[in-house]
């Protein structure tokens, strides 16, 4: 009951905080929840470093995050999200967690494989676990939904993604920050030290202690990019281990620095509305060369 309570109280003070800053009344209401949540942004970003082998110069990544089906999100945007990365014709699709917002009360779990499964990339799809993926006993059945679509489940490993000639780069993956077990140590295991390392973490913040393993390139999501931002305030609210880093581009450290992008992602949670923090696609170019 208190939690209830508590909730309810926050939802509501976080709303009204929304509206009577906007002074935007029905129609800012309107925009926050209808317009906004599904105007698509496609951003392209290249991915240039020495150690990424001249086979991959063109290589595209897709990257997608934190959908939350059930929650102001169904299954006919789902289709259409799909359709729209199978446009871009990716070879890698990587998706940085949050698949459903509570994935044990999603009623229409049945239609959701089927749907991602139609996802083509050339060369690979890989995922991670996002804290809603463990929430609502949701381990398993993340697991089971992601290796059904054929996607590889990155959890606290790596593998070698590999060309023709056998030139190769690293990709790693890591449990969730606020769920998970993610160890960065059990993922380092097998990755041979001169390769180029990209790594997979739900949340941004986890850079910081990725820096100290020479990983080069970090994708996350997480943050939603606040989800509704107040003008010349910020957002209303981000998520924990999204504080350091909540949204776009960032250069960490100085003389083996690593990038971190951090995707605004697709859904909403908490609270059904967009504001200055459209929803992303990001489609990253691997190029070759001097970083
Ligand atoms: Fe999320």
């Amino acid at each position: 009951m208190p939690k209830k309570i508590k909730r309810r109280t926050f939802l509501k003070r976080t709303f009204g905080t929304f509206l009577t800053v906007l002074g935007l009344g029905s129609g800012g209401y309107f925009y926050a929840n209808r317009i906004e949540p599904s105007l698509l942004e496609i951003k392209r970003i290249e991915i240039k470093h020495s150690l990424i082998p001249p086979s991959f110069n063109g290589t595209t990544i897709v990257q997608f995050s934190d959908t939350h089906l059930g929650f102001h999100y169904n299954i006919n945007q789902f289709k259409k999200l799909v359709e729209k990365i199978n446009q871009l014709e990716p070879d890698l699709i990587f998706f940085t967690g949050d698949l459903l917002d509570e994935p044990n009360k999603f009623d229409e779990i049945n239609k959701v494989a089927p749907i991602l499964k139609q996802l083509n990339a050339t060369i690979g799809k890989y995922c991670i676990y996002g804290n809603h993926d463990h929430g609502g006993y949701g381990s398993e059945i993340y697991r089971n939904l992601m290796e059904f679509s054929s996607f590889t489940v990155l959890l606290n490993e790596s593998l070698l993604i590999k060309q023709k000639d056998g030139t190769s780069i690293s990709l790693l993956g890591i449990d969730d920050r606020m769920l998970g077990r993610p160890n960065l140590e059990t993922a380092m295991k097998q990755v041979p030290k001169d390769s180029f390392k990209l790594l997979l973490s739900h949340a941004p913040d986890v850079a910081d202690e990725a820096l100290n393993y020479g990983v080069h390139w970090q994708l996350s999501g997480h943050s939603h990019g606040g989800q509704v931002k107040i003008p010349f305030v910020g957002a209303l609210v981000i998520p924990p281990y999204a504080q350091n880093y909540p949204e776009g581009l960032y250069t960490i450290g100085q003389d083996n620095p690593l990038s971190l992008y951090v995707n605004r992602g697709i859904g909403t949670t908490r609270l059904p509305f967009r504001f200055l923090a459209k929803p992303e696609l990001t489609v990253f170019t691997l190029s070759s060369g001097t970083n």
